[in-house]
């Protein structure tokens, strides 16, 4: 059985689509079955892609994810996925307000599975510098790294 894995950050268009590409990428490259998905506290994206900029840094490392569209999180999703990731702490907040009593998954914030980044959140690139989503890329490939290990091999 995979395990399965949710992103949440705010608007679902910037960070948890990049940390769902980035699990799906290196996911893949370790041969790991994982089943992989990404959701906003928000929901003003709704039904929209991915920012253009998201989209951008994606396809310079060579991911697609035009066809991603942005879905609010739900209830549901905490007994439908083993872990759910929250982006920052904001999200992590909202999402611990969100989770009804009978929701099996393990909430976390993300950047604590990387080694020195416990705490941290991944910051917001939106109103920001397009550079910005290239830190974003770096941060969510090296937790998305971190979880397959995790998952390869769980302690
Ligand atoms: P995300 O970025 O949470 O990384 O998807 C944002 C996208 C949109 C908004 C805020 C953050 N917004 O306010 O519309």
């Amino acid at each position: 059985m995979s395990a399965s894995v949710l992103f949440v950050c705010l608007g679902n268009i910037c960070r948890s689509p990049l940390a769902e590409a980035a699990l799906r990428a290196e996911a893949a490259r370790a041969g790991l079955a994982v089943e992989v998905d990404s959701a906003g506290t928000g929901d003003w994206h709704v039904g929209s892609p991915p920012d253009r900029r998201a989209q951008a840094v994606a396809r310079r490392h060579g991911i697609d994810i035009s066809g991603y569209r942005g879905r609010q999180v739900t209830a549901e999703d905490f007994r439908r996925f083993d872990y759910v990731f929250a982006l920052d702490g904001e999200n992590l907040k909202n999402l611990r307000r969100l989770r009804p009593s009978d929701g099996t998954a393990e909430l976390r914030l993300l950047m604590d599975l990387v080694p020195g980044r416990e705490g941290s959140g991944v910051t917001d690139p939106y109103f920001g510098e397009d550079a910005g989503f290239d830190v974003t890329w770096d941060d969510v490939t090296r937790a998305a790294k971190a979880i397959v290990e995790r998952l390869r091999d769980p302690r």
